[in-house]
């Protein structure tokens, strides 16, 4: 190539990346990826929403460490839908707060771009393709490109090849690969749902109510899921079901117990259940 013409193609790129960077202002940051130097993988602090002047929350403070699983219980209406909502960018705060890592904030991001970075974020209600068989779901969910036909024809690399297999493994579902996702039982759908989050391997997952309508024997497979991605991923798990909360926990992890949009208590679970407040807001009722 001529000089001219290497000249001529630099500076349509630097062009384009200044079109770009117009259309994305916070473009950069989230290039950059998130910072975890600090250990920190979530910062939140004094955040505060409020529906209709209720603050369903007030004043929140929470941080999650790199590759940690906290457990988050609370009565109804405590706020913790809320703080995930507020944390995936679906719900604005009115106040406070919001890091991944100790670089990005995320009250500056929208929706996607949050998903994007490495959060991920699992909902009550399952929502698999249930005409698509197991492995072509895993598979869908790591093509960047969403439109159905394009994901499926495309081909995995080998090394996507591998995780998929990896990841079926894991959430109990390697022999179902060629099953129709909608024959699975509820339990085995909201593993696949999981399966699905990992294909995209976030550095933060947030669940809600993961094993509400398991039977005992799911549910007891769910916190040895969750149990196996602690350390590569940090975990919230909010979820009312203790002995599921306590499989978790090991007798040792901190758990969070929010009440009327605040932390009413932090610490082992045996000590917030024995806690006189948590008794009375919450586990006594
Ligand atoms: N979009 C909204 N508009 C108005 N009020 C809302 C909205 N979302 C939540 N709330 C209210 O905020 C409070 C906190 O709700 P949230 O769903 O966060 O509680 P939760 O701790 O997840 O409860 P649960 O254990 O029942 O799931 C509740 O009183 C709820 O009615
Ligand atoms: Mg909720």
């Amino acid at each position: 190539m001529t000089p001219d013409l290497m000249k001529q193609g630099g500076e349509r790129l630097a062009a384009q990346q200044a079109k770009q960077a117009v259309k994305e202002p916070r473009g950069s940051l989230v290039q950059a990826g998130p910072d975890f130097r600090n250990g920190v993988a979530l910062y939140v602090e004094d955040i505060s929403v409020s529906f209709d002047g209720f603050k369903a929350l007030n004043q929140l403070n929470l941080t999650i460490n790199v590759g940690e699983l906290r457990c988050i219980i609370g009565p109804n209406g405590a706020g913790k839908t809320t703080m995930m909502d507020v944390i995936t960018g679906k719900t604005r705060p009115d106040s406070g707060k919001v890091f991944f890592g100790s670089t990005i904030d995320l009250l500056m991001l929208k929706e996607p771009q949050i998903a994007q970075i490495g959060v991920g974020r699992k909902f009550q209600k399952p929502t698999v393709y249930e005409q698509l068989s197991v492995t072509e779901n895993l598979e869908l969910a790591l093509k960047a490109d969403r439109r159905v036909r394009a994901a499926l024809f495309a081909k995995l690399s080998g090394p996507q090849q591998d995780r998929l297999d990896e990841i079926l493994t894991l959430i109990h579902l390697k022999d179902e690969g060629g099953r129709t996702a909608g024959l699975l039982s509820h339990g085995q759908k909201q593993w696949l749902e999981i399966g699905m989050l990992l294909m995209q391997d976030p550095k933060l997952l947030l669940l809600d109510e993961p094993v509400a309508g398991m039977t005992d024997e799911e549910t007891e497979r769910t916190a040895e899921l969750f149990l196996s991605l602690e350390g590569r991923h940090s975990l919230v798990v909010v979820e009312h079901d203790m002995k599921f909360v306590d499989q978790l926990t090991e007798g040792r992890k901190t758990v969070t117990v929010l009440h009327e949009g605040s932390v009413l208590a932090e610490g082992r679970l045996a000590d917030v259940q024995a806690n006189e407040k948590v008794i009375e807001v919450y586990l006594g009722r």
